[in-house]
């Protein structure tokens, strides 16, 4: 049974209703394939879910000002996590150079986000996955950007902890880590964005 609650989402200064899937069922496993010419999209063949959040993009102010919090060098590894039309991972690629990866769930978009690292001429440092967030691996990241939901951070708080590297730098828009208070935080565009460094001894849960 799926249990449906409209939450606030804090976008641009916006307050925008999202209808947030709590709990969802596995669905069958993914058979979508990458349309010709969009080979960067992965098809892990990961038993798709329904999203746990649904699509809000993230303004480019925002997006230029997550990154330059996370002092993104092209020496770093950035992780969208739920990546949407890939915006970050295209910005970051032509504004710093760094390798991109985007992980969505959304078939189409995630298509799209390869596609439109194409036409920004990025392709060739960035790659999208097809697959849930919770399911893929992300220990090579050096800087993790995330727009997803309070809970949700919250839930992926002991696998950021375990996976990646200490030093590595998370950025979220919008939302906290509860009681993992932030390095740094800023307002930009009517939004609050969020800077942690992975720590050299981090928690396990
Ligand atoms: C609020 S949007 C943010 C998009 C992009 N990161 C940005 O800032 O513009 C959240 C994205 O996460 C994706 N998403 C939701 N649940 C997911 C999951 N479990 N695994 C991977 N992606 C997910 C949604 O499809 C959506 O594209």
């Amino acid at each position: 049974m799926h249990m449906i609650r409209v939450v606030r989402y804090p976008a641009a200064g916006v307050m925008i209703a999202v209808a947030m899937v709590l709990m969802s069922s596995a669905v069958p496993r993914a058979t979508q394939t990458a349309p010709a010419g969009q080979q960067s999209v992965v098809d892990q063949a990961t038993p798709l879910r329904k999203p746990d959040v649904i699509y809000v993009p993230t303004q480019p102010e925002v997006v230029d000002a997550m990154l330059k919090l996370a002092n993104v060098t092209k020496d770093d590894v950035v992780y969208d996590l739920g990546c949407g039309d890939g915006r970050i991972v295209v910005a970051a690629g032509g504004a710093y150079g760094p390798r991109g990866v985007g992980i969505g769930i959304d078939p189409q978009r995630t298509a799209g986000a390869a596609a439109n690292a194409k036409t920004a001429g990025v392709d060739g440092r960035g790659e999208f996955i097809l697959g849930g967030l919770f399911q893929q691996d992300f220990k090579e990241a050096t800087v993790v950007t995330l727009y997803l939901l309070n809970q949700l951070n919250l839930k992926l708080r002991p696998k950021l902890w375990k996976e990646l590297k200490p030093g590595t730098r998370v950025v979220s828009h919008a939302f906290d880590m509860g009681d993992w208070e932030p390095e740094q935080k800023q307002d930009v565009g009517g939004t609050t964005i969020y800077l942690w460094r992975i720590p050299a001894h981090p928690p396990s849960n």
